[in-house]
């Protein structure tokens, strides 16, 4: 049985998914980070760890990944699949902890965060926390960038990420269920991701200043 099935029957609501994400998903979400250079990176919510594993096979070998996942057998999942790439840390504990844990394994900022939680049934205060710890956190260049992909766009459209500079947004249709792939820059001259050939992107200022 698929350990993300397994794992929705016991905490459906925290889990939220009981299909992994497709390649053409996985595969959108990973381009739109920059690899060619050392990386700290935090995914949020691995589940199985199937945009893990494009992750570790894409990112260079001085990045550091860590893993959050509050799922105690899905984050021993994940531990014995890396537990060869000193690269990769599994941290069985809530993605707002996240400052706490860069600081833990000495790291100043965050290149990139990626997000798989269901953030549209979290209570409005522990969505502030985490979105408000993700901007701290990110590194003041222009590559710096929170990435989610999401059944909705609400994070996006109810201004829930109006503390980042700009967002990108787009749609991919071929995953079950399709989904919403949004990437927040902290900075306003942010990288452009490429245009999707099969998805919508439509760009967004919130016009603050940083
Ligand atoms: C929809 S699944 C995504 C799984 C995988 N990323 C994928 O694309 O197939 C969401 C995952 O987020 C985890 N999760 C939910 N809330 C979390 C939180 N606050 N901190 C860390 N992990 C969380 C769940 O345990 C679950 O494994």
């Amino acid at each position: 049985m698929n350990p993300l099935f397994k794992r929705f029957l016991k905490s459906p609501f925290q889990v939220a998914s009981i299909v992994p994400s497709s390649k053409a998903l996985i595969r959108r979400v990973s381009e739109k980070m920059d690899f060619a250079h050392p990386r700290v990176i935090a995914e949020f919510g691995p589940g199985e760890g199937c945009h893990t594993r494009e992750i570790v096979s894409r990112m260079h070998p001085e990045s550091k990944l860590l893993l959050f996942e509050l799922d105690d057998e899905l984050s021993l999942h994940l531990k014995k699949q890396f537990e060869a790439d000193n690269r990769v840390s599994v941290l069985n504990t809530d993605c707002a902890n996240l400052p706490h844990e860069l600081d833990r394994h000495g790291h100043l900022h965050c290149d990139y965060v990626v997000s798989g939680i269901p953030f549209s049934i979290l209570e409005k205060k522990k969505k502030q926390e985490i979105l408000e710890n993700t901007f701290r956190v990110l590194s003041p260049e222009p590559h710096a960038a929170f990435i989610i992909y999401q059944v909705t766009n609400e994070l996006h459209s109810n201004g829930h990420c109006d503390h980042f500079a700009k967002a990108e947004s787009e749609y991919c249709l071929r995953n079950l269920p399709p989904m919403f792939v949004t990437k927040f820059y902290k900075q306003h001259n942010g990288d452009h991701s490429p245009r999707s050939k099969n998805g919508r992107v439509e760009r967004h200022s919130s016009g603050r200043k940083h």
